[in-house]
């Protein structure tokens, strides 16, 4: 469907905290394999040599000198699991920077609202669903729920941290190679939950800079007559009632922020890829490609439909 860096993975990770949670990963992995393997020997073992037990002889109580030794083995080996966590788990927290990225993420069912917060509310930008950060720069995350309890998850980027309705919880994370990350809501928050996706687009420092200087203009303003055409049926339709396009008059808060639609990969959090054929399916009736989200059917004349889509499509 797109082009991705890697896979949607723990296992590739693409900065400091995924590698702890991947090293964490292969530790257990080979420990639990070698229990596994030398369990299995032991137990093959005892079956071959199996006969009728006698208490008081030296090779029982050799035997019952094994067993403690393997209880102390299986005692400590736990121990240096939880040692071993704990010691990650430390390192994974300990991202902090006062340069930091300041990122307010909030779960809507099913998307997700990305604001990058700044000091002056003029040089603030709202989008959804795709986020985009400065590799090798450490990012702080603010996460809330706007209804049911949602999980970002970018497994390339870094563990599960849930967004609770009420209580902000935050997280850092950096992505230290550049890469489109998928992201998945990883709690079910309800019937589309598997249609709860984002991606986090890690790009070298100038490249971010200029994403975010075109992020914070306004929404051009339309050229051709088809485009103010589009403008018009957005602004007096039911599109204004729930979304914004910064620049014009449509500043509800209720859906996504439209004012750079046209610069996503995809429509409805990673559910269809951004195309005009999508976009107009969508608006249509996007019941039929995301049952049960909060957009109704938007019954459109095929000329309107089509400056409204012409509009959409120059809002990069
Ligand atoms: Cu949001 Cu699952």
């Amino acid at each position: 469907m797109m082009l991705l860096a890697s896979w949607q993975t723990a296992l590739q990770p693409a900065g400091p905290q995924a590698s702890h949670i991947e090293f964490l990963w292969w530790l257990f992995f080979w420990v639990s394999a070698a229990v596994y393997v030398v369990v299995l020997a032991f137990l093959i073992a005892a079956l071959l040599r199996a006969g009728p037990g006698d208490p008081g002889t030296p090779e029982s109580q050799r035997a019952g000198r094994a067993v403690v030794a393997a209880t102390a083995l299986t005692v400590v080996t736990l121990f240096g699991l939880v040692a071993a966590s704990a010691f990650k788990g430390h390192q994974i927290s300990s991202l902090q920077s006062p340069d930091g990225l300041e990122i307010q993420l909030i779960g809507h069912q099913w998307w997700w609202e990305v604001t990058y917060r700044h000091p002056a509310p003029s040089q603030q930008v709202t989008t959804a669903n795709e986020i985009h950060i400065p590799v090798g720069r450490p990012v702080q995350f603010q996460l809330i729920s706007a209804d049911v309890i949602h999980s970002f998850w970018v497994p390339n980027l870094h563990g599960k941290i849930d967004l609770m309705p009420g209580k902000v919880t935050t997280i850092w994370l950096r992505a230290d190679k550049p890469g489109t990350y998928r992201g998945q809501c990883a709690e079910f928050c309800g019937w589309q939950h598997a249609h709860m996706a984002l991606f986090v687009v890690a790009q070298p420092e100038h490249e971010f800079t200029q994403w975010y200087s075109q992020q914070v203009k306004p929404a051009p303003d339309p050229g051709s007559d088809q485009q103010k055409r589009g403008r018009e049926v957005f602004l007096t339709g039911p599109c204004v009632m729930c979304h914004t396009i910064r620049g014009t008059d449509a500043g509800a808060r209720y859906g996504p922020d439209l004012t750079h639609v046209a610069g996503r990969m995809t429509i409805a959090a990673g559910t269809v890829p951004f195309s005009r054929a999508h976009l107009a399916g969508w608006i249509t009736n996007s019941q039929s490609v995301k049952p049960g989200n909060n957009m109704p059917p938007v019954p459109l004349k095929p000329e309107d439909l089509q400056s409204l889509l012409a509009y959409l499509e120059m809002l990069k």
